[in-house]
């Protein structure tokens, strides 16, 4: 299969950012300064859904930061498609770490009060100071009571790992009002090259994720929050269906659209290893060596993963994060404990 039935575009309307996160593979404030071109992007996106009529499509307005984007530019795109494929589902990926203008407001208002907004916090490589905090949680507070439902992304860095307990963080979240949590581990891209003191080793990984697994069930934290990353592995265990991080086939299901027009599969490497071109045909870009050549890095397992133990709930991870050794990047003592104990009606809870 060329391209899978699932389509996921990460519609990147920009490559620069108002923030300059230590991890962020845009890098950030030093990504470039360009907005995308709506109609070049819509013509592109229109041709891929007439050469494939997915099943399932979903639109992320993402970056950089999305919503440096002019905003007509977003709402013409999105009327576009809507108008031509009603059944595409839309999402945003978004700082909030500005002010909300009543233009901004409407916009979200217009188009994610039903899908959702995701935005971001991080422990110590994000906000640059307490008034960019204030401001987030201002708006955070304020999307929720308008009727969104908000997803928090936030990233496993070494900081987080040492300074705070999973527990702190799911606590803090759903005082917010948050409805959905999702712990993102840290690839190798943009000011994360650059500041490699930010990542945690592997084995440190291995034990937080493990806590959080036991904390959440010893606290009832999934009555609190969905927990979007336990969520994936329960599943895993459960039905044995691989889905986000373990699913192993997102070069086949995912195209990122830069800023600058040029198309990728995973958004975290997009600005570097980029396949193709919105400007060329549907089939130069589907079938460009580049993106057929990671496709098949994708499908390949680091051979550890032939004899571990919990191989088929894990499906080989994530193939972006590195491995340290044999110590891979997976939560593997969680899987253990899991295939161990085998409690499917507290895996059962994990499920949103
Ligand atoms: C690149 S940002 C774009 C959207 C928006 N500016 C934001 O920060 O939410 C998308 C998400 O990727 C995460 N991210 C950035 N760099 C990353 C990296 N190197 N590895 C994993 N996640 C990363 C961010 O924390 C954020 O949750
Ligand atoms: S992670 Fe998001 S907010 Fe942070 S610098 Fe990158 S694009 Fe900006
Ligand atoms: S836990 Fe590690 S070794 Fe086991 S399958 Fe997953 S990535 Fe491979």
């Amino acid at each position: 299969m060329i391209i899978s039935d699932s389509i996921n575009i990460y519609l990147k309307t920009t490559e620069t950012c108002n923030l300059n996160c230590d991890h962020c593979f845009t890098s950030g404030k030093n990504g470039k300064k360009i907005f995308f071109n709506y109609e070049k992007t819509f013509d592109f996106i229109d041709r891929l859904f007439s050469f494939k009529k997915p099943k399932h499509a979903r639109i992320l307005f993402h970056g950089g930061e999305p919503m440096l984007a002019p905003i007509d530019s977003m709402e013409s795109i999105y009327s576009l498609i809507k108008s031509k494929y009603p059944e595409t589902s839309f999402g945003i990926q978004t700082n909030l770490v500005y002010k909300l203008t009543e233009e901004k407001l409407n916009f979200f208002n217009k188009i994610f009060l039903k899908e959702g907004i995701g935005t971001s916090w991080d422990s110590d490589i994000r906000f640059e100071n307490i008034n960019q905090l204030l401001l987030w949680e201002k708006n955070v507070k304020q999307l929720i009571s308008e009727g969104h439902k908000i997803s928090l992304m936030v990233s496993l860095s070494k900081s987080l790992i040492k300074n705070y307990q999973p527990v702190d963080i799911v606590q803090y979240a759903s005082d917010l009002g948050i409805q959905h949590i999702l712990f993102e581990r840290i690839t190798s891209n943009g000011n994360a090259v650059i500041n490699p003191e930010i990542q945690p080793s592997n084995a440190d990984l291995d034990s937080w994720l493990l806590l959080m697994y036991e904390q959440t069930i010893k606290y009832n934290l999934h009555e609190k929050i969905h927990n979007m990353f336990l969520d994936e592995v329960a599943t895993s265990f459960i039905n044995r269906l691989h889905t986000a991080n373990r699913c192993r086939n997102c070069e086949q299901s995912l195209v990122t659209i830069n800023a600058d027009g040029t198309v990728s599969g995973c958004p975290n490497s997009a600005p570097e290893e980029y396949w193709g071109n919105i400007e060329w045909s549907i089939p130069e870009n589907l079938t460009s060596k580049k993106r057929l050549h990671t496709m098949s890095c994708e499908l390949k397992r680091n051979d550890n993963c032939l004899t571990c133990p919990v191989n088929s709930i894990c499906n080989g991870d994530c193939h972006r994060l590195p491995w340290e050794g044999n110590i891979c990047a997976a939560p593997k003592s969680l899987m253990l404990k899991m295939k161990t104990e085998n409690r499917i009606e507290d895996y059962q809870k994990l499920l949103w």
